[in-house]
């Protein structure tokens, strides 16, 4: 379970980038982030990777604070998917999954190259979980085309079993046919890992897609909070071109019941 507590994020600049956020994820849930540019979406993301801390406020992961965690212990829970897929791109696809295990490979033996044959193993699985063939692991990164690489970036991600993913905008950079086929992998690989994943979107439509849950930060509150088939067109419209409760800290939407298993997967 991830919770945050009435959660504030200043900058020093006083840009107020959080104000006031409660919110709690199951276990399990795939939970879209909506929300205009420069609502907040990120800076919410990054809070439960420790690169961000609230400036008040809580955030716990399965009851523990992660502003008491280091972000070395936190890499072991928390993986990011990234909009930009942030790989090595003249490294081989393998070197690139495996080290999504770099914080528990001692580093004197990922500098040469010396993964143990169980992340070997585990590599291959995921990569193969992830649709790319054996003919792609020895390739560079460079040479795949950009959907193809982020498969690489969500099989890199697995590599530690994380209870959370945060996918940052994770198909900004893809063509609609693309986007769909990576957010359906994401969903699938998050069901079958039971892995809690926050993916920011700018697209309603994939929200309601894929989101077993879906929430919407705007000027840094949490505005809207519900199920895919609440969130309608007037509620994105409102969300994107008008003023979506932004006098009031209450979201539009009540939060919705979890499904039970979740609520026990969280337990
Ligand atoms: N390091 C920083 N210092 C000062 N202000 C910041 C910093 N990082 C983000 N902000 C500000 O905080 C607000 C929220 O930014 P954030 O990046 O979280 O938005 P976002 O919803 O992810 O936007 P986008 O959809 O464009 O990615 C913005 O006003 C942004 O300018
Ligand atoms: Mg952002």
């Amino acid at each position: 379970m991830l919770r945050f507590d009435s959660v504030y994020k200043r900058f020093p600049d006083g840009t107020e980038a959080i104000r006031n956020i409660s919110l709690q994820v199951p276990r399990g849930q795939f939970c879209v982030v909506l929300g205009p540019s420069g609502a907040g979406k990120s800076t919410l993301l990054r809070m439960l990777n420790g690169l961000s801390k609230p400036s008040e406020g809580s955030v716990y992961l399965g009851g523990e604070l992660i502003c008491d965690q280091s972000v070395q212990r936190l890499r072991k829970k928390v993986a990011t998917v990234h909009q930009q897929f942030n790989l090595t791109p003249r490294m081989s696809v393998a070197l690139n999954v495996l080290s999504g295990a770099l914080p528990q490979v001692p580093h004197w033996r990922a500098g040469l190259g010396l993964f143990p044959a169980s992340l070997r193993e585990k590599a291959c699985q995921l990569l193969d979980e992830v649709g790319l063939t054996p003919e792609h692991v020895s390739r560079r990164v460079s040479e795949l085309s950009g959907g193809q690489q982020q498969r690489v970036g969500i099989a890199r991600a697995f590599m530690m079993d994380p209870a959370v993913l945060l996918a940052d905008e994770p198909v900004a950079s893809l063509d609609p046919r693309i986007s769909r086929g990576i957010l359906e992998l994401l969903h699938r690989q998050s069901r079958n890992h039971n892995t809690t994943v926050l993916c920011s979107l700018h697209q309603p439509d994939l929200a309601r897609e894929f989101g077993d849950r879906i929430i919407a930060v705007n000027q840094g509150r949490l505005v809207f909070d519900g199920k895919p088939e609440q969130l309608t067109d007037k509620v994105c419209e409102e969300l994107y071109h008008g003023a979506l409760n932004h006098d009031h800290n209450k979201p539009v939407v009540a939060v919705p019941e979890f499904e039970p298993e979740l609520e026990m997967a969280a337990a």
